[in-house]
């Protein structure tokens, strides 16, 4: 069916279409189609459960962040059956984010370039929006940015009051240094400046009542160095998970013309080409903590086998954003099926037993 109507979908600009599923996803979360959404969507199996980061997981998949940025249309992403839905990034004030167009198709790659540099509407619109679903049982993870105009020298004051707002809402809490769109956000990676963030991050952390899972979101574009000192620094400071990975900036081996990738421009590239890269840094990540830091998979995702992959090599949870855009609203059921499928080949009782098999 989505196969029908996405030549249309694809005529529209990127973003509108995806504003549009964004609007149209606030009216269909809600009652009385929300039901009838479920009924259509969502799948259920023992099998699939996940407990990790304190959390008892439905199933492995989730929805990557940027696709409900301002948490607005949650209990319809729910609904589509994904194990939990990560909001944001969100930054403390509101801000537009980059100059339009700025999220371009490459079909024949099956593949985006985004450059949108944290639109957001700011903690005060993601935590009204988070208030509003907060008894619906939904596995909420939010994802956090700073402001274009902080410098990076401020930029743990930007996390802070993201942390602080939000944390009550959230099921954990991702740190995301790796967006490509803010200008030097990716050197907070380094080692100096993340160790420093998270242990502000902590420091906070650590005198709630009930402090919450925080990890940190990585670029694809790190070498076996950087990935080491993650690892070092996530020990040092007690983070709970990594997530591989964010878009890259690279343009390695894509089918589609140069003069259109060319005018696409500067951005992020995420979807199928991407898939390969973020599972060798998950097995890379599972291999040398030996499996003691939860890896939350993401890249490339658009079947069963894709998410599969990214669970034997290493991931605990796995998300997607652009497979969802390529594949539409059955992706995640058609996965978690599939996911059933693939145990069964292999003779394994629930996914639990298939994170890092083949690492
Ligand atoms: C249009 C778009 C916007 C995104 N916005 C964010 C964001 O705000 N924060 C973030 O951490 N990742 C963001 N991402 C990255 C995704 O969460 C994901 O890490 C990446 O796209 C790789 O997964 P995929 O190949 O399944 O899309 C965005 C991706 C796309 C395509």
């Amino acid at each position: 069916m989505y196969k029908l109507i996405r030549p249309l979908l694809f005529k529209i600009d990127a973003e509108r279409a995806h504003g549009a599923a964004i609007a149209l996803g606030g009216v269909l979360g809600k009652a009385p189609f929300r039901p009838f959404v479920k009924s259509l969507y969502s799948f259920r199996d023992e099998r699939l459960r996940v407990r990790v980061l304190g959390a008892d997981f439905e199933n492995p998949l989730g929805l990557a962040a940027g696709f409900d940025k301002n948490a607005e249309a949650l209990s319809f992403f729910a609904s589509l059956g994904f194990g939990f839905i990560e909001v944001g990034t969100v930054t403390p004030l509101p801000q537009p984010g980059n100059p339009r167009p700025r999220i371009f198709r490459l079909k024949e790659d099956e593949a985006l370039v985004n450059r949108l540099g944290f639109n957001s509407k700011g903690m005060k619109r993601a935590l009204e929006c988070l208030k509003d679903i907060r008894d619906e049982g939904i596995i909420v993870g939010v994802n956090i940015g700073k402001n274009k105009l902080t410098p990076n020298a401020a930029a743990l004051s930007d996390y802070e009051k993201c942390f602080e707002s939000l944390a009550d809402y959230a099921r954990y809490i991702m740190v995301n240094v790796s967006s490509p769109n803010t200008p030097h956000l990716r050197e907070l990676q380094e080692r100096k400046p993340l160790t420093r963030l998270l242990q502000g991050i902590q420091a906070l952390n650590f005198r709630r009542a009930r402090p919450r899972p925080i990890l940190v979101k990585i670029a694809p574009d790190l070498n076996e160095s950087q990935l080491d000192d993650v690892l070092d620094i996530a020990k040092d400071t007690n983070i709970q998970g990594v997530v591989a990975t964010n878009t890259t900036v690279l343009r390695d081996g894509l089918v589609t013309p140069k003069s259109e990738i060319e005018a696409a421009g500067e951005g992020g590239l995420s979807g199928k080409p991407l898939r390969k890269r973020s599972t060798e840094i998950i097995r890379y990540l599972f291999r040398r903590s030996k499996g003691a830091i939860p890896i939350v998979g993401v890249g490339g995702i658009f079947s069963p086998e894709d998410a599969y992959e990214k669970i034997c090599a290493g991931a605990s949870l796995v998300q997607l954003y652009t497979g969802l855009i390529y594949e539409g609203p059955g992706i995640a059921r058609r996965i978690n099926k599939g996911l059933l499928r693939l145990l069964e080949r292999d003779g394994l009782r629930s996914i639990q037993e298939a994170i890092g098999r083949n690492a």
